[in-house]
């Protein structure tokens, strides 16, 4: 194994207490799913019971290894499906369930994976929002049978895009290995335009030129003009595009290396200013991430529930605070033609309430004063 790879997968494994074999490095967070289901030998007609609070990256690897996605409302609390929601879902063709780590949080784990162990169903831990997060004293992402993370731009730490996976079931790590010997390495293309752009962002990304440059990036991905976090065919619809099953390539490991030594002062950030945000809301008596949930979670993204999006969006603007838009509906990016992903938004209404009124206030700033403004400025509009 090539040096780099080894210290990148130590420097993972060694936040999750685990061993680096269990890590393997995927071009996205997304392609490890895709891996784990191969690996997990799904076929034809299996179901998936995933959250119907997506990224639309996860039903699509679903539907890639043949299987159909089953999707379980949330919980306005947790933004998570209960144990009772999963439950619910089973049905006899269900073998995998996807159990994801929300914005940070993660819900009801060990009832899930304890019913799924008794019930021979494998769980597989979204985590590609909670690396370097606990939920109840452990490492997120240590619950389950396996799991996967993403490094993408907005995440805990970030490779440009990427993701990882580590396994802890020994059945599923012994054929994740000789899948995962499929995967294709990235070009020089892919390469040097990964590394163009972790430049830019360095470069160029402001609070001044934030909304300018996250609307320009999305175009560009959207034609396919760019590596972006998901290109336009993925969002049209549930087809494999070509080169999908992509190893991590080297200046992803890289600037992984550099950037995962990072994680625990961003981590502090973002519970500090998650803290003053709770406090704030709840004094005012809005939305806002129940303390009994958080105490160690990494809060990723702080979510708020406003009436009006583009008003608060405008506000925002003005006052110079990044908000983020996730999710913008069930199936976050898509917005129309559910239906060929297997949804049907009617059975999810809590997600698609939440979509409609969710925002991220920044976690990671190290103004929490500006949002806190611009929070109190606007609370006729915070539900
Ligand atoms: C909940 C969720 N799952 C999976 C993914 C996919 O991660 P990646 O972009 O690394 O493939 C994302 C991306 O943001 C996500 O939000």
């Amino acid at each position: 194994m090539n040096k780099n790879d080894k210290r990148f997968k130590e420097q993972i494994a060694s936040v999750l207490d685990t061993d680096p074999q269990r890590i393997h490095l995927y071009w996205k967070g997304r392609v490890a799913l895709f891996a784990m289901l191969k690996a997990a030998g799904i076929k034809a007609g299996d179901e998936v019971i995933i959250p119907g609070f997506t990224c639309v990256v996860v039903p699509n690897a679903i539907i890639y290894s043949g299987a159909i996605p089953v999707y379980t409302d949330i919980q306005r609390k947790s933004l998570n499906p209960s144990f009772e929601d999963i439950r619910g879902a089973v049905t006899q063709k269900t073998r995998v369930i996807v159990l994801q780590n929300t914005f940070g949080l993660s819900s009801d784990l060990e009832l899930i994976t304890e019913w799924a162990a008794a019930n021979g169903v494998l769980t597989i831990e979204d985590c590609t929002h909670g690396f370097g997060g606990k939920y109840k004293g452990r490492p997120n992402g240590t619950f389950c049978d396996a799991a996967f993370f993403s490094t993408q731009w907005n995440k805990p730490f970030s490779t440009g895009i990427g993701g990882f996976s580590a396994v802890f079931n020994t059945k599923l790590q012994e054929s994740l290995t000789e899948v995962a010997k499929s995967l294709i390495l990235p070009g020089w293309y892919d390469d040097a335009m990964l590394r163009g752009l972790i430049m830019s962002r360095k470069y160029l990304l402001t609070p001044a030129t934030y909304y300018t440059l996250r609307s320009f990036y999305r175009l560009l991905s959207k034609l396919n003009l760019t590596i972006g976090s998901s290109s336009g065919d993925e969002l049209r619809d549930p087809l494999m595009p070509v080169s999908y099953f992509k190893a991590m390539g080297k200046t992803q490991v890289n600037a992984g290396i550099h950037e995962i030594a990072t994680l625990d002062m961003v981590l502090s950030l973002r519970k500090k200013n998650a803290a003053i945000y709770t406090h704030v809301l709840a004094e005012h008596g809005k939305y806002h991430v129940s303390p009994d949930l958080h105490q160690n979670h990494s809060f990723l993204k702080y979510p708020v529930l406003v009436t009006n999006k583009k008003k608060f969006e405008d506000c925002a603007r003005r006052e110079r605070v990044d908000l983020g838009d996730w999710f913008v509906s069930p199936l976050h990016p898509v917005e129309k033609d559910f239906e060929k992903w297997h949804l049907s938004v009617e059975n999810v209404p809590v997600s698609a309430y939440i979509a409609n009124h969710v925002l991220n206030i920044p976690t990671d700033t190290t103004h929490p004063e500006r949002v806190v403004a611009l929070l109190e400025k606007n609370l006729d509009l915070l539900l």
